[in-house]
């Protein structure tokens, strides 16, 4: 595994900033299979697909339908009460801003009358860029214990203005696989927030002499973004990137202090506000006051992530604690894969 590592340091200062959240120029919410306009429980509103003019458009004269799931699995949450599902393959058309953008497609894997919730592979295409390759959605709910889940992508369009999501079935023996999509979102992103920038030194490339760089040629996906020591963080509490912040309770040891100080004032002079939320900035873990525990441990995540890919590793720092006065009070090292 090959990994990158970005840090990003902020210092401090308490002086409170009222910058505007980012705005995203686009900032479409898609509710696939719904039959009419839904609010979420975050109070977003989810565009239903039923003659949308994003599609689905098939090009096979086998159709789509649309599906109302089961919720007797508690999934009365938009956009996961309904689903486009289809045998041959269907497309959604985006007419967007070009620039990077955040693609988030939401899953809910559930049997519908012929179609067994198993026998769901597909592939999803973005443009240029393949999402998802031969995807199993009951495979990942069933391994994560969890019934509906979101996968999110960041990439970049360029200036062709459309952004087409195919949704493609893989090909079976028997014909009975299918392609299913409960909710699609679309939207702007600060540019180069999680891209290189043409003109700033690369990312350190973990076990690497040479840096690194996250050009617009490259899709990304979210593997994890947690909220160290804090709650979890709902996209709408996020800095208007609709991000979904996860609290980072069961990917860590438990040996830590948590420390969290809402009434610290984060000032953003040295980054964008929209890079992370307060909260993200006032929670923290520590390992605590003991020179002697310190010695002995390691505070430690332990994120379980596919082989042969590249992972962008960000950190967010803050130091808002008494009793670190000044710089170089608090100095420690960070292992990434030893
Ligand atoms: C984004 O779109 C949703 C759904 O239409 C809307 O509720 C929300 O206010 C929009 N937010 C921004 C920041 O444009
Ligand atoms: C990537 O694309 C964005 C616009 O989408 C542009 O601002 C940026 O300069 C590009 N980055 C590079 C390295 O060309
Ligand atoms: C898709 O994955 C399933 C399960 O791993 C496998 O049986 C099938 O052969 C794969 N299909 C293609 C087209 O790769
Ligand atoms: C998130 O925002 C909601 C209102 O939209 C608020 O009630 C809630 O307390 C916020 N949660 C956090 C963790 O800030
Ligand atoms: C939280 O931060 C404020 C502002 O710096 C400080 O006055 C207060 O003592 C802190 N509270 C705790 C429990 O550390
Ligand atoms: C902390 O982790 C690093 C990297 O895995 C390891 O070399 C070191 O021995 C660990 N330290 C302690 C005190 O466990
Ligand atoms: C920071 O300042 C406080 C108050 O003057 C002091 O008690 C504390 O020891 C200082 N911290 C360090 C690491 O020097």
């Amino acid at each position: 595994m090959e990994i990158i590592l970005i840090t990003i340091l902020q210092s401090a200062i308490f002086v409170a900033s009222e910058q505007p959240a980012y705005v995203p120029t686009d900032n479409i919410t898609l509710n696939c299979g719904a039959p009419t306009d839904l609010l979420a429980n975050d109070g977003r509103s989810w565009a239903a697909d039923k003659n949308s003019k994003f599609g689905p458009f098939e090009s096979s004269h086998i159709k789509s339908q649309a599906y109302e799931a089961d919720t007797q699995d508690g999934s009365e949450t938009v956009p996961y009460m309904t689903a486009r599902v289809s045998r041959s393959e269907f497309k959604y058309t985006f007419p967007i801003t070009p620039g990077q953008k955040f693609v988030c497609l939401y899953f809910h894997p559930a049997s519908h009358k012929e179609y067994d919730r198993s026998k769901a592979f597909f592939s999803v295409k973005a443009g240029s860029f393949t999402l998802l390759k031969n995807f199993s959605a009951s495979f990942v709910a069933d391994s994560k214990g969890r019934n509906w889940f979101p996968r999110e992508f960041c990439l970049n369009v360029e200036d062709n203005v459309v952004l087409d999501l195919v949704f493609t079935p893989s090909r079976s023996a028997s014909y009975d696989t299918y392609a299913f999509i409960n909710g699609i979102e679309i939207v702007s992103m600060s540019t180069n927030l999680y891209y290189t920038p043409p003109d700033s030194l690369d990312v350190p490339f973990v076990g690497h002499s040479y840096p690194f760089a996250v050009g617009n040629d490259t899709a990304l996906e979210m593997a994890y973004r947690l909220n160290v020591g804090g709650q979890s963080i709902s996209p709408n509490n996020d800095t208007g990137l609709f991000r979904l912040w996860s609290d980072d309770f069961f990917y860590m040891n438990k040996d830590s202090y948590v420390t969290v100080n809402t009434s610290v004032p984060i000032d953003y002079t040295t980054i964008p506000r929209y890079t992370a939320p307060e909260m993200v900035y006032q929670s923290a873990r520590t390992m605590g006051p003991s020179l002697a525990y310190k010695e002995k441990h390691n505070l430690s995540w332990l994120l379980p992530v596919g082989s042969g890919f590249r992972y962008m590793v960000r950190l967010h720092f803050c130091e808002p604690q008494y009793p670190v006065n000044s710089s170089g009070d608090r100095k420690f090292k960070i292992f990434i894969n030893s």
